[in-house]
């Protein structure tokens, strides 16, 4: 089969386009026909050597759409079957989605029904689960101010459209490091955007829920926009800080609460429940970019570029 292999730590040009044997069935996991994936930005993280437990060469991907091609379980994954999969290692510990096919534990594969197209459906299984369980934790209500920090990203292009989808007319606000990605953010549907220039956000105003995708480099600076009871739900770490330092709990969280999110916190019904969510308020999924497997590395460097904006996913 085709695969993107990376051999050593480094740029999107160690995103090696190679032919590697097929992975054969092994009790316990079924092989999947990989018909999409979405790019992580996690996958950057681990294709840069910042993921110490990944050992090279590895396969990355931690995520997969795609229908059984041979299977170790017949009653609940038949040859056929339509499935997403996310993390559990996959693309870490053991070669993940950048396949034409991917070898998977038959516990973390989950059966899906729907009716969206495999370029949709490869932009939803990581993202928009961490959209979700994001949008859960902070208890959206209808007259909520919210601010996305992080607003051009993936996953936070998948909040607003689960928020909007939900709560048409709710206030929601997007920040970029750039205004001329403006245009497209109001487009894309937020009400207003904001400037987030060296971790700082440039406005006086203060919101009751905000969804932290910047992450600890600037979680201090958004507490300071968090109105009393308000709730900061920090899912990201695009600041490429991991750790929280100089932060005092008692007086740095402004009467307000602090949750975060993990999507390797993986649960069928929570998968089930976000495809029920996206069919019921008939939400558009529609990726930003759209890639060939030979061009995973092209999709890195949009992703890693100043133009990047949203979702970008993979066909093989
Ligand atoms: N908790 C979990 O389980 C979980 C699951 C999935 C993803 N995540 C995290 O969620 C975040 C978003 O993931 P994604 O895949 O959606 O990201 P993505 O689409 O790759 O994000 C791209 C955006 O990140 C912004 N960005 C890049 N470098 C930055 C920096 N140094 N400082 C501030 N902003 C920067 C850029 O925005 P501008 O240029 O417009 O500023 C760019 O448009 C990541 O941190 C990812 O690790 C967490």
């Amino acid at each position: 089969m085709k695969a993107i292999v990376v051999y050593e730590a480094g740029g999107p040009e160690k995103l090696i386009y190679t032919e590697v044997p097929t992975p054969k069935v092994k009790p316990g996991w079924s092989l999947i026909k990989v018909k999409g994936f979405g790019v992580n930005h996690s996958e950057i993280f681990t294709r840069q050597g910042l993921s110490p437990s990944v050992k090279f060469p590895r396969i990355l991907g931690i995520e997969a759409v795609g229908e059984i091609a041979a299977t170790t379980d017949e009653q609940h994954l038949p040859v056929g079957q339509k499935v997403v999969s996310i993390m559990g290692e996959m693309g870490r510990e053991f070669d993940g989605g950048y396949a034409e096919y991917v070898l998977l534990p038959n516990k973390q594969i989950f059966p899906v029904t729907t009716q969206l197209s495999w370029a949709d459906l490869a932009a939803v299984p990581e993202t928009y689960y961490t959209a979700f369980g994001s949008y859960l934790r902070l208890k959206i209500k209808a007259d909520d101010k919210i601010l996305v920090r992080g607003g051009t990203s993936g996953v936070g292009l998948a909040f607003l459209k689960l928020v909007k989808g939900q709560f048409p007319d709710i206030k929601i606000v997007g920040t970029s490091r750039s205004l001329s990605k403006k245009d497209s953010l109001l487009a894309a549907g937020f009400t207003d955007v904001i400037l987030d220039q060296e971790g700082q956000l440039q406005t006086e105003k203060k919101f009751d829920k905000i969804f932290e995708l910047i992450g600890p480099a600037t979680i201090k600076n958004s507490f300071q926009h968090i109105l009393p009871e308000g709730i900061v739900c920090n899912t990201g770490l695009l600041g490429g800080q991991w750790y929280l330092e100089g932060f005092d709990p008692i007086f740095d969280t402004n009467n307000a609460y602090l949750t975060g999110f993990h999507s390797g916190d993986v649960d069928a019904s929570r998968m089930q429940q976000l495809f029920a969510f996206i069919d019921n308020y008939q939400l558009t999924i529609a990726p930003e970019k759209i890639f060939s497997l030979k061009d995973t590395a092209k999709a890195h460097e949009y992703l890693e570029s100043s133009q990047s904006f949203g979702k970008v996913v993979v066909l093989p």
